[in-house]
C-alpha cells in the first residue's frame, strides 16, 4: 500500500475534536482528505477488544463502503490504578450524551473509591490505515503522564482537562492545541505511519 499526492484519504470517524487533529497532521501531504462524516457513512460498533482490533474494524468499515483509503484512530486513556480503565471504553464512559464531565467524574470517583495514590495514565492511539477489502496496516503510539481534578482548560476534547503530560503542568485541557498537537499519541502513531513504507518511495 502506497499514498501519493492527490489520493483520496477518508478519515473514518464522525469525533470533530479527532477529524480536526488527523486533518492537521495530514495537511503537508496534498492529500484529497475528507471524512466519514462528510460523506454519510455511519460507524460502526466497536466490538473488538485492543485500541488496534477496534482501529482497523473502523478503517475497514468506511474503505469496503466508500472505495477509498480510510484512516481510523482509536484511542482512549488508560489509568493504571483503574487497572487499565476506561480504555477501549473511554469513549463509552461518556454515555449517549457524549459528556465528558461525567466521564471524568467517573474517573476520579473510582480512583477515591480505591483511595488510589497512583494517578499516572497514558493516552493510547492506534491509527490503522485500510485500502478497500485489504488488511489494514496499524500504527500505535502513546503519550504518558498524570490526572489532576478538579478538570482544568476549555481547550482539546475528551479528557484533555484531567491529562497533565510528564514534563508540564497544563492540563491538555489548558495547553495551546498546537503544543498538545506536537507531542500526543496521535502524533506520534502517525510519525510512525509517516515512516513506514506507506509514504516512502
Ligand atoms: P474512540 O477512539 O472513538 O473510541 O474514542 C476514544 C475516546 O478517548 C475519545 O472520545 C476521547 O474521549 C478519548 N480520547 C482520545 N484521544 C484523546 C485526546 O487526545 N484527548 C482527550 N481525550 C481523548
Amino acid at each position: 500500500m502506497k499514498l501519493k499526492p492527490r489520493d483520496t484519504l477518508v478519515v473514518a470517524s464522525h469525533n470533530k475534536g479527532k477529524v480536526r487533529e488527523i486533518m492537521e497532521l495530514l495537511a503537508p501531504f496534498d492529500l484529497h482528505v475528507f471524512s466519514a462524516g462528510d460523506i454519510e457513512i455511519e460507524e460502526p460498533e466497536e466490538t473488538e477488544a485492543t485500541f488496534a482490533g477496534n482501529a482497523a474494524l473502523k478503517a475497514r468499515w468506511v474503505a469496503d463502503r466508500c472505495g477509498h483509503i480510510a484512516i481510523a484512530d482509536d484511542s482512549g486513556l488508560v489509568v493504571n490504578a483503574l487497572d487499565g480503565a476506561p480504555g477501549i471504553y473511554s469513549a463509552r464512559w461518556a454515555g449517549a450524551e457524549k459528556d465528558f464531565f461525567v466521564a471524568m467524574a467517573r474517573v476520579e470517583r473510582e480512583l477515591k473509591e480505591k483511595t488510589a495514590t497512583d494517578l499516572s495514565a497514558y493516552f493510547v492511539s492506534a491509527l490503522a490505515l485500510a485500502l478497500p477489502h485489504e488488511e489494514p496496516r496499524i500504527f500505535q503510539g502513546e503519550i504518558h503522564g498524570h490526572l489532576e481534578f478538579p478538570p482544568r482548560g476549555g481547550n482539546g476534547f475528551g479528557y484533555d482537562p484531567i491529562f497533565v503530560p510528564n514534563g508540564e503542568t497544563m492540563t491538555f485541557g489548558e495547553m495551546d492545541p498546537a503544543k498538545k498537537l506536537a507531542m500526543n499519541h496521535r502524533t506520534r502513531a502517525f510519525e510512525r505511519l509517516i515512516a513506514s513504507d506507506i509514504f516512502q518511495p
